[in-house]
Order: C-alpha cells, then sequence, then structure tokens
C-alpha cells in the first residue's frame, strides 16, 4: 500500500495546474508569464538579484537548500508555504473526504486544526489531554475511528507548552500505519530541551512534521513554514497548492536570517528566551496572585492566577498584553505570558507586583 492511497481519490487523480515559472527556466528575454516588464514603482531593485515584477519559484532551490540542511532532511521531504499554517489546511484538504473522514487532535491545543478541519467539514476527535496535560497514548489510540485520516499532535502544545516523547510519537505513527497521518506540530521546538521528531521520518512513511521560521527565527511577518513528510505526500500537497505561495521578499528575508550571522544570533536569543522563560516561571510561583505556573519548553509560560480577568484588565492598563485562554478545556483563569525581551519580562513582573501592593 502506498502512503498516497489515504489520500482523496480525485485529489490523487487532479492534473495539477502548471505555472509559466516551473515549465521554463529564468532567461534573458521572458515572455511567457504576463508579467511587467519593469519592476515596480518605488521599490528598491533587485532584491537580491531578485525583480519584483516577475513570478517567484514557487519552492525557492536556495531557500530549499538551506531548510534541508537547518532540519537535516532530504529537499524531497520539505514543502513550504505561507507558515505552517498552509500546511494544516492542505493536509486536511488532501487527506479528508468530505462528510466522510474525521482528524484527530489533544485540546487544549493550538486551534488552527479544528477551524480548518471545521471549514472543511471535517469531524474533529477530540481527545483531551490528561490532568498533568500530556498526551495519554492508550487513551487516544482507543478512541480513534476507522474514519480517522490525520492527526495532529503539537510539540511542545500552544497553549500547555509541554512535549510528547519521540516513544509515543513512534507508537502512535506505528499504530496508525497504512490507516492515518500522524502530523507533529513543532512551531516551537528551538526552545526544548529535546531534539526534533524529524529523526523519526525515516522509519514512518505516516509521519509528518510541521516547522516555522515565525517563532524563533522571528519572521512572523515573511509567513515562511514547512512540512517535512514523505517525498510522496509533498509531491501530493505541491498539486493543490496555489502556483506562488511565497512571496519574494519572504524568500530574501528568509535566506539572510538563516545565513551564518542570522543561525549564530538566533542561537544566542533562543538561549537568553530559554534561561528569560526560567526566570519567569521562577518569579511568577512567588506571586500570592499565581495559582499554577505550567512546566513549559516553548517561548511561553501557561499560568492560573486567582483572578486572570483582573490581572489581565490590570497588565492592559500598565501597557502589556497577554493571552487569554480561558476559552480552551480546563484552562479557565489560565493566561498564556509569551517570553520577551529581558526588559519586557522584568516589566510585566513589576507590574504584576504592583497590582498585587496595589490590589
Ligand atoms: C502550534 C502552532 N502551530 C502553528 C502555528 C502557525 O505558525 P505559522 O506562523 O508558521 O503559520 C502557530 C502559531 O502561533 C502555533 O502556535
Amino acid at each position: 500500500m502506498s502512503i498516497l492511497d489515504l489520500a482523496r481519490p480525485e485529489i490523487r487523480g487532479l492534473q495539477a495546474y502548471s505555472s509559466a515559472r516551473t515549465e521554463a527556466a529564468m532567461a534573458e528575454v521572458m515572455l511567457n508569464a504576463n508579467e511587467s516588464a519593469w519592476p515596480p514603482a518605488g521599490v528598491p531593485m533587485p532584491l537580491h538579484g531578485r525583480s519584483l515584477n516577475r513570478y517567484p519559484d514557487p519552492q525557492p532551490r536556495d531557500l530549499l537548500a538551506r531548510l534541508a540542511e537547518l532540519y537535516s532532511v532530504d529537499e524531497s521531504r520539505i514543502l513550504m508555504g505561507r507558515g505552517s499554517d498552509e500546511a494544516i489546511d492542505l493536509l486536511i484538504r488532501a487527506f479528508r473526504r468530505p462528510g466522510m473522514d474525521a482528524i484527530a487532535i489533544a485540546p487544549p491545543t493550538f486551534g488552527m486544526y479544528s477551524v480548518c478541519a471545521a471549514i472543511q467539514g471535517a469531524k474533529c476527535i477530540q481527545v483531551p489531554l490528561d490532568r498533568r496535560f500530556e498526551l495519554d497514548v492508550d487513551v487516544l489510540l482507543e478512541k480513534l475511528p476507522a474514519s480517522l485520516k490525520v492527526v495532529f499532535l503539537c510539540s511542545p502544545n500552544n497553549p500547555t507548552g509541554g512535549l510528547i516523547s519521540h516513544a509515543s510519537i513512534g507508537r502512535i505513527a506505528t499504530a496508525l500505519h497504512e490507516r492515518a497521518l500522524v502530523i507533529v506540530d513543532e512551531a516551537y521546538i528551538e526552545f526544548a530541551n529535546a531534539p526534533s521528531a524529524t529523526v523519526l521520518l525515516g522509519r514512518h512513511e505516516n509521519l509528518g512534521i510541521l516547522r516555522t521560521l515565525s517563532k524563533a527565527w522571528g519572521l512572523a511577518g515573511a509567513r515562511v513554514g514547512c512540512l517535512l513528510a514523505d517525498s510522496e505526500v509533498i509531491s501530493l500537497l505541491r498539486r493543490i497548492m496555489p502556483p506562488y505561495p511565497l512571496p519574494t521578499p519572504s524568500i530574501v528575508a528568509a535566506l539572510a536570517a538563516l545565513n551564518a550571522e542570522g543561525l549564530e544570533l538566533t542561537r544566542q536569543r533562543i538561549g537568553l528566551v530559554v534561561s528569560e522563560r526560567e526566570r519567569l516561571a521562577a518569579a511568577l510561583v512567588r506571586l500570592p496572585s499565581v495559582v499554577e505556573v505550567l512546566p513549559s519548553q516553548a517561548n511561553f509560560l501557561c499560568v492560573r492566577f486567582d483572578d486572570a480577568a483582573r490581572v489581565q484588565r490590570s497588565l492592559q492598563r500598565d501597557g502589556v498584553i497577554v493571552r487569554d485562554v480561558g476559552r480552551h478545556p480546563r484552562l479557565e483563569g489560565y493566561l498564556r505570558i509569551t517570553v520577551g525581551s529581558r526588559e519586557e519580562n522584568s516589566r510585566l513582573l513589576e507590574a504584576l507586583v504592583r497590582q498585587e501592593v496595589s490590589g
């Protein structure tokens, strides 16, 4: 059986759109894509040798090569898109038959999995994390029906911050072999004290990993993320992806962030975020208004306050915005606090201490 047998039959048989940029290489005279012959007014030209009046390479080779090196996977296993959000949507579209198949998630977790499922009319099976916000693999496997096509696991999990072990991921992928795709969302893995599950890719053809440049790499505004998966899955998704997913300025920004200097700076910043996360957590647990700080392997802390609404309002008055995650199951009373710069974190702590004194 091929992994593609799990995909929707009409997608497997789809004649993909063939774009001008994929049909022909760049040449001196480019008259094949109905582009303008002139660069746009007011834009400094060229952007690292790339002309904005030309459509970008759908999967730019230089960026693909950098990401393959960064993630230690073969280029054929990478699909680059507009953030990892795009891959979540593509996976559900390609693998779930309308009105028939389901996806599964382990709440409380990142909201886009269920939103993409709802948009596409897919049933979303929810297998909650246990009392300590960890995944119970036995319960998960028990609850998964035959109609399941994709399970999304988030590690470190947003918004609770916990990791899923490689042993658990391997067990789930083995149990769902020839049944469903297992997608591990590693948007925050750079901040974790554990390696990426990409090391498991060669062992499980139904495993996929989501990575993004939006978090540790500071490129949320550029919208660059990827799916790492079996090369057949990657080719299938490329067929349903719009022809030019990555804007040229985003490609240029990503290449700059991934050069030797960018790698070094990012490594330092990750170290800083991790040490600030620990400093923040230690300071927060000492505050009387804090009930619990969940252990986190990400660049945020999920914190339970005695009166989260009051804390959030008062922080806002002090110019500090944090996220209320109380709408998630079992997270009533919790706020998610992103770890910022040292100065930002100190400002947060000072505001919280002031509240304690005045409140
Ligand atoms: C767990 C998780 N996955 C994916 C994303 C989306 O990231 P991107 O910016 O790559 O679309 C986020 C964004 O917050 C996230 O928290």
